[in-house]
């Protein structure tokens, strides 16, 4: 089988390094990949949000299944593209994609559905935004209704902040806005495969989102995860698939709009029970790192089984029994402004005292690796439990040489609520 795959971060890295594993590939590229994922895979220039070069990429290379790693590639439409012209892909159409794209669309399947979730208003002004707000206590939760780079939700402690939030928001990302309720709980994420109708669950996981230790400083794209979340249970497994997962799967079908690809749920454990807080339409990042990790069985017959409509044929993935964890090492600044182009040292090293590596934004000149990115490496590892699993990543993480990479020292360490 001839896999293309889009995108070029530490997810990508890792979805790479594991098809590569696979005895049923026969050719692996990326569009555009990176000098990390080079060592598994032919990188080709371009841009994988541009449907033509794409469609030409999979035309010349005689590729069977496409695999999309980000959002944006979704969001553009180059999935329809694909599966319009019968090539096999993995990754959800641009209208199913929208339990990604539109917070408001998500709502609405949670209202035909009724899966649990914050209730939530969508205001189209800032006037309707007041009105809005006399609905909801506080704290109170405003989003932009958009994809907005983890900047578009504010929890707002007061009302003056709320106001605030809705005028900068509405300003910022355009109408329309949704005034959500709080939620009290401990966050988990929870990832499973669909092909549009049958479900394969996947694994869970918890991130850490703020840039510093403590929860504190700037949101992130996520700068450590361990899986699985320590709160998961085969009986919470079972009350996520029953009231959330199965459906936001039936209900999509049922709307015309199947979904096709890893549905990415992010979840409030609440003392009600479990409830959406998102969806992503494709795999975290860095949750697919230590997801890739895990998975002891072949990726590739899942991913084209997802594109083809035929997961009821498959067994489900067999898992490493431990845990595994990722360390997110970024450049000083992440998430403002940061600089590049420092050599990094001692990557060997850290994989000799065993851990993997996938490079989320590196690039390679003359042999040396130098930071490209603001996330940069992603140091992750095994073990027979979390601890065991933290503790070796940061094994890892202590051979690294980068004085201008930063890191959090508290990955794994959490303290919850419902427990
Ligand atoms: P989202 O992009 O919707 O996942 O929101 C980003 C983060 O904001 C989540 O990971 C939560 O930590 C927080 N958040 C979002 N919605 C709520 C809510 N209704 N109640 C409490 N926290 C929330
Ligand atoms: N780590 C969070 C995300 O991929 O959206």
């Amino acid at each position: 089988m001839r896999v293309l795959v889009l995108g070029g971060g530490g997810r990508e890295h890792a979805l790479v390094w594991k098809i590569a594993q696979s005895p049923l590939l026969t050719g692996l590229l990326a569009l555009p990949g990176s000098d990390a994922i080079a060592a598994h895979a032919k990188c080709l220039a371009g841009d994988p949000c541009d449907i033509d070069t794409v469609l030409g990429v999979v035309e010349a290379h005689k590729i069977d299944l496409v695999v999309v790693g980000p959002e944006a590639p979704l969001v553009a439409g180059v999935s329809d593209a694909l599966t319009g012209r019968g090539i096999a892909v993995f990754g959800p159409s641009k209208a199913a994609a929208q339990l990604e794209s539109s917070k408001g669309y998500t709502k609405r399947i949670c209202e035909t559905a009724d899966i649990p979730t914050g209730q939530a208003v969508q205001a189209d002004t800032f006037d309707a935004a007041l009105a809005a707000l006399d609905r909801f206590s506080l704290p109170v939760v405003l989003k932009a209704d958009g994809l907005a780079a983890g900047k578009g939700v504010v929890i707002a402690e007061t009302r003056a902040d709320a106001e605030t939030a809705a005028r900068d928001l509405l300003s910022a990302y355009g109408p329309p806005l949704l005034v959500e309720e709080f939620l009290v709980g401990d966050e988990i994420s929870f990832f499973a495969l669909s092909d549009g109708t049958n479900i394969l669950p996947l694994a869970s996981a918890e991130d850490h989102k703020a840039a510093y230790d403590g929860d504190r400083g700037p949101n992130t794209g996520g700068m450590g995860a361990f899986s699985p979340s320590a709160l998961m249970t085969d009986a919470l497994q079972a009350d996520v698939m029953a009231r959330i997962i199965r459906p936001t799967v039936a209900a999509m079908h049922a709307a015309g709009t199947p979904f096709k690809g890893v549905l990415y749920a992010g979840l409030m454990l609440t003392k009600d029970g479990p409830k959406l807080l998102e969806y992503n339409a494709r795999f975290g990042d860095p949750e697919c790192q230590i997801l890739m990790l895990r998975m002891e069985s072949d990726i590739l017959p899942l991913l084209m089984a997802v594109a083809e409509g035929r997961l009821d044929d498959c067994t489900p993935p067999s898992w490493s029994s431990g845990a595994a964890a990722t360390i997110v090492m970024a450049a000083k600044g992440y998430p403002g402004a940061y600089e590049k182009g420092a050599p990094i040292t001692g990557l060997d090293r850290a994989r000799a005292a065993g851990a993997t590596i996938f490079e989320a934004g590196t690039k390679h000149t003359d042999g040396t690796v130098r930071a490209a990115g603001g996330r940069v490496l992603n140091v992750c590892a095994t073990g027979q439990n979390r601890t065991d699993a933290v503790t070796a990543a940061y094994a890892g993480v202590a051979h690294i040489d980068w004085p201008g990479g930063f890191y959090r020292r508290d990955i794994g360490q959490r303290t919850y609520k419902t427990r």
